[in-house]
């Protein structure tokens, strides 16, 4: 592939989101330089930095400097410093917004366990090894999006939350994870409550539909409470799962923990049309550990490659850069929150520095001996 040029924004956000973020701008920008591609990269006030900043977690010239970038890269964002703020104004509402304004309605969620951490799981080896799986879960409707109420009402307080689906809104995310399904194994897991929720028996029939497009994949529907339990039982029975906002959110934090840490999992946020992809860790700001240097920044890397990948085709880059993290786990290095006895604890900064290092001496080798040897 030839040289690109694209711009990359970039919103660190808050707690270890800076530290992350930096991290994996340092790896792609050592990409840029070893494959003569051009990254301009736009750093933009975002979360509870930019309520601190400018009063509101999603500033305009922000978002309009996301609509302009080619991708985006996140860090995370929130903090104890913005809890007690309203709903509507606290730094996740501006993710909400981000994500509402870009049309970003799929969310993609690879959960794979690395042979080196697979002590790390807190499944036994023989139930999780070869775990790999994806999670598309749908991002800008259901019970995220309605209206979510408190009031007062006869001298109590009451709350209500708004859950909505169209049978569109299903079928757009729908489709994608049939074709995500297509390139994989050719199986996909339905996840919803169709015995209790409207939503849900629509999710279900809507699916059902857009199945008849697709009759070389396998689709299965499974209540939410089973594909819970599922997942910690039998992971490696699944291929892609498909559900809805609230479920997605769940289920893919206890996805992730399966691979060993929340720390490792990337995302990509995006729409159909050619507006920008997002890509961020799905960990969350981490505020006890931020400033300190010792969060793990592969959330942000893997999110990095998935962004080669996924927005610039970029396969052979994004190889070179896994291929690097894959030699620093296996020669025992750890960051604090994949440790394991015997592991080697290093910062942050001093793990990027590794993976820097594994990428530049395999460019020498390449150097000499061409791609592939
Ligand atoms: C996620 C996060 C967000 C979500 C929060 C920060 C709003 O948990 O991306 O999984 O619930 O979607
Ligand atoms: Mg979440």
């Amino acid at each position: 592939m030839g040289s690109i040029r694209k711009t990359i924004a970039v919103l660190p956000g808050d707690g270890i989101g800076p530290e992350v973020t930096r991290a994996a701008v340092q790896l792609l920008q050592d990409c840029a330089a070893a494959h003569d591609h051009t990254f301009e990269f736009r750093e933009l006030p975002f979360g509870g930095a930019a309520i601190d900043a400018f009063g509101k977690p999603l500033p305009a010239s922000t978002l309009a400097e996301c609509r302009a970038a080619d991708a985006i890269l996140l860090g995370a964002i929130g903090g104890p410093k913005w809890d007690a703020l309203p709903l509507a104004n606290r730094p996740e509402s501006g993710l909400l917004a981000l994500r509402k304004e870009l049309g970003l309605y799929i969310n993609l969620r690879p959960i794979r366990l690395h042979h080196a951490l697979q002590g790390i799981s807190p499944l036994r080896p023989d139930r999780v090894a070869g775990c790999d799986f994806e999670i598309v879960r749908e991002l800008a409707g259901d019970i995220y999006f309605g209206a979510h109420e408190l009031h007062r009402d006869n001298g109590h307080s009451r709350a209500r939350d708004v859950a909505d689906y169209s049978s569109p809104e299903i079928e757009r995310v729908a489709r994608y994870a049939f074709e995500r399904a297509a390139a994989r194994q050719g199986r996909l897991a339905s996840v919803d409550k169709a015995n209790v929720l409207a939503t849900s028996a629509l999710w279900r029939k809507t699916v059902t539909d857009v199945a008849r497009e697709y009759p070389e994949i396998t689709l299965e529907h499974l209540y939410v409470d089973n594909a819970a339990m599922q997942i910690v039982l039998r992971p490696k029975q699944f291929d892609v799962i498909l559900t809805s906002n609230l479920f997605g959110d769940i289920l893919s934090d206890e996805a992730a923990a399966l691979a060993g840490s929340i720390g490792l999992i990337p995302s990509m946020s995006r729409g159909s049309g050619e507006g920008p992809a997002l890509y961020e860790p799905i960990h969350g700001s981490a505020p006890t550990l931020a400033g300190k240097d010792v969060a793990s920044p592969l959330g942000a890397i893997y999110s990095a490659t998935l962004m080669l990948r996924e927005s610039f085709g970029l396969n052979v880059e994004a190889q070179w850069i896994e291929s690097a993290i894959d030699r620093v786990l296996d020669h025992g290095y750890r960051t604090m929150d994949i440790a394991e006895p015997g592991g080697r604890i290093v910062r942050c900064s001093e793990f990027t520095d590794l993976i820097r290092g594994e990428m530049h001496d395999a460019l020498v080798h390449t150097e000499r001996y061409g791609w592939g040897v």
